[in-house]
């Protein structure tokens, strides 16, 4: 099976390498729109419009199915993308919200849901939080943790910093249980956040969506290794250094 992964930029790499650690797909095209990103202080029609282009990309590839690892593009696009292709478009707010519930039973534990300005807007994660019976939401667009992400920051002051800017009202108010980690790049520094919410259960979009996906596509045990490609609408050589240092074994050298 071949699959699209596309993103606003590098962050869906870190979906990617859930699908790759556990096999899911003989091949993935990764496509980041570098040349646009971030999408995150975009707006709903915007965000649309850049789908639908990507969408026509990943056409001229014949995949057998679309998976949305921005979380800005899953909040606001996902209807337009369903309605102009003819294979299976997933995103990863379901799924996020579906490994919350495998987690955390209690419908009374505070819930945090962290992501872009976009994603935080779109009130997605959280309506499909509050259908599942969870009644304890805070939602915070914490969108500096994506260009601190980016520069390599994964630790230190200036991380404690922006915790201490979103999350330290919250924390003198609330024991958060769970945290969704509502953006491609927050993974990255999920140990960091759960840290400084006294051990809150982060919830990563890519392991996420590979237990969503894991019933539908058993891991497959006739290849030996997933075939990678990696696109990016701006300096592609940047994007797949990024991917050989964040992917590493997992993906072949191009
Ligand atoms: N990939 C985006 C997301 O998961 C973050 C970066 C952006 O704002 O485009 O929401």
């Amino acid at each position: 099976m071949k699959v699209g992964v596309f993103d606003s930029g590098i962050g869906g790499l870190t979906v990617a390498k859930s699908l790759l650690e556990h096999k899911l797909f003989e091949e993935i095209i990764y496509f980041g729109d570098t040349a646009r990103v971030p999408y995150g202080v975009k707006d709903k029609n915007t965000i649309i419009r850049y789908s639908l282009e990507a969408l026509e990309f990943f056409k001229n590839f014949e995949i057998d199915l679309f998976i949305a690892a921005c979380n800005t593009v899953s909040s606001h696009a996902l209807d337009e993308l369903r309605a102009n292709c003819d294979f299976g478009v997933v995103g990863v707010i379901e799924p996020g919200v579906l490994a919350l519930e495998k987690k955390i039973k209690d419908k009374n534990a505070n819930i945090l849901v962290i992501g872009t300005k976009a994603t935080i807007a779109g009130g997605l994660y959280e309506s499909y939080l509050r259908q599942l019976g969870y009644k304890n939401i805070t939602s915070i667009a914490t969108g500096l943790f994506v260009p601190v992400v980016e520069e390599g920051i994964r630790k230190g002051e200036i991380l404690d910093a922006l915790f201490e800017h979103y999350f330290g009202k919250l924390k003198q108010t609330k024991k958060i249980d769970g945290v969704i980690l509502g953006c491609t790049h927050f993974p990255l520094i999920a140990d960091e956040i759960s840290k400084y919410l006294n051990g809150a259960a982060a919830i990563h979009s890519g392991e996420a969506i590979v237990e969503y996906l894991e019933d539908a596509h058993k891991a497959d045990d006739s290849f030996t290794k997933t075939k990678t490609s990696f696109f990016a609408s701006e300096n592609p050589n940047g994007l797949k250094k990024v991917a050989k240092d964040w992917l590493g074994d997992l993906i072949s050298n191009e």
